[in-house]
């Protein structure tokens, strides 16, 4: 089978794992890479002298490429991701996929005219863990979904241009609409600008989904501790994530409480707890990211729609819009979705 010829922009932090994992994959031929730095250029070089590299982006369109990986700062996502488009390359786009839904919209609606894959880069969609923790929810093993909780801190690295919901948040949204296959119906955020003013580096926010499912999300640039946790907890059993750790990720508690039947004693004021096993089930940790890539060449060939799609992508950025919204009104304001 002839490759994916596929180009890439941006060549920061996040770019270079991107490009190993187009490189190493049979299916595809990565061609060019365009960074704006010269050291992040030669950097590609030392590393894969058979690549061909620009600081002008535009040089990708003279290389008959198939796809294009955008890994540059989130400000200039719907400008590039859109000039690919109109050149006939199939897209992957890193998060969140625009700043606003509009660009979103203006995306889909270019590749769905022109037959090209949008994807976003909702890497934890395609982690095992995460996977785990949809199934256990979808077998109903948890029982009733009463709420999920989710924390991602540490310390750094602050952004010049986005607070920390932009930067952060869009991940563990991604996994609430994944695990949950439900949309929130409201949304409300709490957040502060600690270190550089108007950009809030520590962000909370609320989001109530069908079923009353209550969803928590505390994002931040400023923690002592590096944490990467999901937290959900059902009627019957409750699941701790911790990304943190290297093998033992999941770990499902067989612990709940059950309200005895109704009598005229004092018993009634009881509750049962119930402290059952914990779980820790083996899960096949491969690299997220060289599945997310597989994905993304499988959707080019098979022509078929990624489960990160631009309109996933869309979601994610009209949650953040609201959390947004509500932010900028001290978190006193709910913001109800329109889908
Ligand atoms: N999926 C994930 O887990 C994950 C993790 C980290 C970052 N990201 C995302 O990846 C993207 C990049 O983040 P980063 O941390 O690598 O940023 P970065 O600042 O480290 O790197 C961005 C690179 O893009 C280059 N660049 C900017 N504009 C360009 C242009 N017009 N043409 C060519 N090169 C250009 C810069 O020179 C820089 O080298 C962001 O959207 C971020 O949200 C995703």
């Amino acid at each position: 089978m002839v490759p994916v010829r596929v180009g890439a922009i941006g060549y920061g932090y996040w770019g270079p794992n991107l490009v190993r994992n187009f490189v190493e994959n049979p299916l595809s031929e990565v061609v060019m890479v365009a960074d704006l730095k010269k050291e992040r250029l030669a950097k590609i070089q030392g590393s894969y002298p058979q690549v061909k590299v620009t600081k002008d982006y535009k040089d990708l369109f003279d290389q008959e490429l198939d796809a294009v990986v955008i890994a540059t700062p989130p400000t200039s996502h719907y400008q590039l991701a859109k000039e690919c488009l109109e050149h006939g390359l199939h897209v992957l786009v890193e998060k969140p996929i625009t700043l606003n839904s509009q660009h979103a919209e203006k995306l889909i609606e270019i590749s769905k005219k022109k037959g090209l894959v949008l994807m976003v880069g909702h890497t934890f969609e395609y982690n095992a863990a995460v996977h785990t923790l949809k199934n256990l929810i979808d077998s109903e093993e948890l029982g009733q979904i009463y709420y999920v909780d989710a924390a991602r801190l540490n310390l750094g690295l602050f952004q010049r241009d986005l607070n920390v919901l932009w930067d952060l948040a869009p991940h563990d949204i991604s996994i609430m609409l994944y695990i949950l296959g439900k949309d929130p119906i409201s949304v409300s955020a709490h957040g502060m600008p600690f270190v550089n003013e108007g950009i809030q580096d520590v962000v909370y926010v609320n989001m109530v989904f069908p079923d009353n499912i209550l969803a928590h999300i505390h994002v931040s640039w400023l923690d002592p501790c590096k944490v990467r946790r999901v937290t959900v907890v059902g009627s019957k059993k409750m699941v701790v994530y911790n990304d943190i750790e290297s093998l033992e990720k999941i770990r499902i508690y067989d612990k709940g409480v059950e309200k005895p039947p109704y009598t005229d004693t004092f018993g009634d004021f009881q509750l049962s707890y119930r402290y059952g096993d914990v779980v820790i089930p083996n899960i096949r940790l491969a690299e997220p990211l060289q599945k997310e890539c597989q994905h993304f060449l499988d959707c080019i060939i098979n022509h078929t729609n990624p489960q990160s799609s631009g309109q996933a992508g869309l979601k994610v950025v009209k949650i953040i819009e609201a959390a947004q919204r509500s932010l900028s009104q001290n978190g006193r304001h709910q913001e109800v979705i329109q889908w």
